[in-house]
């Protein structure tokens, strides 16, 4: 799939996304490219007279619906719920998803986690039987070696993630660095998802298990609704 189809797929996916978004709702606003369309078109809705408002996943998702003149706030003045979120993934198999290709999975976690509807868009890329993308896992920096020793410890192949037009590491919007860690087939995700997040210096890692709700999987053509 060249990348105008991808382009125009991922738009046709988070096209029928923001058709589940209601007058009134609070939505978490996710990440990536993806995630943007739909911000971009929920801001278009929004200047049509929709009237949501909503929680940022990142800096990206703020600037985004900022711009778009989408009203924002946080889960604080929520009370730590939202109706409904639209977010983009890097892998999914049923509703088993892997994020963080942007870095941002740490706070999509908890904006995504406390939507009543998890919406996820994504092109037919992302489609898996089985996970097996690398895995984004965020660190403290103090962590760098410590935990770069242990997920050898777990078979995994932690590779540092490194800035474009930048010198040195990516650093996400937390101060924290990334490591994308290959662990070839991830036949036990639970299992995974438990073994790092009891690392030190751990502060999340890209497996969201059991969290969509509902995938639109743009296609050349159309859009896949699948409930896993
Ligand atoms: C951001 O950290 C990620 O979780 C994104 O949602 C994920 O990488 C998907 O991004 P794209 O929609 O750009 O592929």
């Amino acid at each position: 799939m060249d990348e105008s189809t991808r382009k125009a797929a991922k738009r046709r996916a988070s096209k029928r996304a923001v058709e589940t978004v209601t007058d009134g709702d609070m939505v978490g606003l996710g990440s990536g490219s993806t995630a943007e369309h739909a911000i971009r078109l929920l801001g278009q809705k929004v200047a049509d007279g929709l009237d949501i408002i909503g929680v940022p996943t990142s800096f990206q998702a703020r600037e985004v619906a900022t711009e778009v003149g989408i009203e924002l706030t946080t889960l604080e003045e929520t009370e730590g719920r939202l109706d409904v979120a639209i977010d983009g993934a890097d892998q999914f198999a049923g509703s088993d998803l892997i994020k963080g290709g942007g870095a941002a999975h740490a706070r999509e976690k908890i904006v995504d986690g406390a939507a009543e509807e998890l919406v996820i868009v994504v092109d037919p890329t992302k489609r898996a039987d089985v996970l097996d993308a690398a895995i984004p896992v965020e660190i403290l920096p103090d962590a760098r070696r410590t935990a770069a020793d242990a997920i050898h410890d777990l078979d995994g192949e932690p590779i540092l993630r490194r800035a474009e037009r930048k010198s040195g590491p990516v650093v996400t919007d937390n101060g924290n660095l990334i490591f994308d860690c290959d662990f070839g087939e991830i036949t036990d995700p639970a299992a995974l998802a438990s073994a790092l997040s009891v690392l030190p210096g751990v502060v999340e890692n890209g497996l969201c298990l059991d969290f969509a709700d509902v995938v639109y999987l743009g296609t050349e053509t159309g859009v896949e609704r699948i409930e896993p």
